[in-house]
């Protein structure tokens, strides 16, 4: 008897079109903060929904799988979060979804793992995505690491506080001074104060009701961000991780609530449903480095993919770097001989100014960077890149569908 032919779409490598990332706004976590009231989980829901107001020629009978990050996945950022999600937002019940952690870069592991699903042929359209209640789960809520970890030194104590990996950063790389960081920090608020003005921040925010002792509101904006920050305010700020240290409130992004999520594709299949194609996946990778010094992770992950993709960092024409912190983005930025003022860099400011809702942000990196494309078509090539606990780093590199062939 005959073979059975396989079909053309099983083990296909496609191309992965990003057809449009949202958010909700980013609040200040704690019992003051926009989503004090609200449910980590309903932040998912409300992407998940205004993805598909935003798209009704996608069927949502189409959408292949839910894909959402949570770095603490408990209560309500528990319970496979990504199935969880997807029942509340309406999608039907055949839609599957699971939960992802990679803990800063869990929404960008969610996309990189849909990603893979796609270009394999597994999937054609999938929604992936990511969320952080800071306020409801604070950073190391329930951990137990493993006493062989820190007790027979596998890796150095610091290792487990963000803050003082930053301080590390900064010992390793003195060039880093405390005042190229803050100056980096009030450009990163400047940045954003801007972009907000202009209207380039705001159109991928989706406004959530919100419950506080005044009643119900509409959270529409982001609400960490300082506008008017200048390197003299920061100057004498606490350094809370190390007396005498040179990472401050003011240089590191903050504590934050929120939810992001986009819908990828592979391209022909959005091509036939009519659904945009925004950028195209080139790469992606993960790194591994020294735990305490987490946030250099971004460079040997950039370097193997640009190894890997046969790009050189001259070809980037744009770059969305999480802020977890000033430093870790300098060390990054040093390392490429790129000046910290580079417009190509950032250029809506970071997560210093809007927030870091840890496993969300990687979609926030990525919608911004594709709204970046559509505004340059003499962009061929892009980069989002994040520092991760634990001593890693994600950089995903994307192509510009609206590149005009001209230069960069
Ligand atoms: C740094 C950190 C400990 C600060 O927390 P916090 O003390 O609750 O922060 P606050 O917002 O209250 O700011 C502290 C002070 O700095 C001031 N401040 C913060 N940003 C400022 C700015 N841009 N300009 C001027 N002052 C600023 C605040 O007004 C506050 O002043 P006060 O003490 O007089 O009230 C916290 O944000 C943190 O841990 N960040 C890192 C998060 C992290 O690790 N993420 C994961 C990355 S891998």
């Amino acid at each position: 008897m005959a073979a059975t032919p396989l079909a053309p779409t099983a083990r296909a490598v496609r191309t992965v079109a990003f057809v449009e990332g949202v958010r909700t706004p980013f609040g200040k976590a704690g019992d003051k903060g926009i989503y004090a009231n609200t449910r980590a989980d309903d932040l998912v829901v409300k992407v998940i929904r205004e993805l598909l107001r935003r798209h009704p020629e996608l069927p949502p009978e189409r959408v292949d799988d839910v894909a959402i990050a949570a770095t603490t996945q408990t209560g309500d950022q528990g319970l496979t979060i990504g199935r969880t999600a997807a029942l509340l937002a309406g999608l039907p019940r055949s839609v599957p979804g699971y939960a992802i952690d990679r803990m800063c870069a869990g929404a960008m592991t969610a996309v990189t793992t849909v990603a893979g699903g796609i270009g394999f042929g597994a999937y054609d359209i999938a929604i992936a995505g990511g969320v952080e209640h800071m306020g409801r789960h604070p950073m190391g809520e329930g951990v137990d690491p493993n006493p062989r970890i820190v007790a027979d030194r596998l890796v150095d104590p610091s290792a487990l506080v963000m803050g003082q990996t930053a301080e590390n950063l900064h010992d390793r790389f003195p060039a880093i001074t405390k005042r190229r960081a803050d100056e980096y920090a009030a450009q990163s608020q400047e940045r954003y104060a801007d972009a907000v003005k202009a209207g380039k921040i705001g159109p991928e925010l989706v406004p959530v009701a919100i419950r506080s002792e005044l009643g119900w509101g509409l959270a529409t904006e982001d609400e960490p961000p300082r506008p008017g920050t200048t390197v003299e305010t920061l100057a004498n700020l606490k350094t809370p991780f190390r007396p005498h240290g040179r990472v401050t409130a003011g240089n590191a992004a903050g504590l934050n609530d929120g939810a992001t999520g986009a819908i990828l594709a592979d391209e022909e299949t959005a091509r036939e449903l009519g659904l945009p194609v925004a950028m195209r996946m080139v790469g992606y990778s993960f790194a591994g480095v020294d735990p305490e010094v987490m946030g250099v992770g971004p460079v040997p992950a950039t370097e193997k993919l640009l190894k890997r993709t046969g790009l050189s960092i001259d070809d980037i024409g744009l770059f969305e770097i999480n802020e977890a912190f000033a430093v870790q983005v300098l060390a990054f930025l040093d390392h490429f001989g790129i000046d910290q003022t580079d417009p190509r860099v950032n250029p809506w400011g970071g997560a210093i100014a809007c927030g870091h809702p840890l496993a969300s942000s990687g979609v926030r990196l990525m919608t911004q960077l594709s709204r970046q494309f559509a505004e340059h078509p003499e962009v061929r090539y892009g980069i989002t890149t994040m520092c991760i606990g634990l001593g890693m780093g994600g950089t995903v590199i994307w192509e510009n569908p609206a590149y005009d062939g001209s230069d960069k």
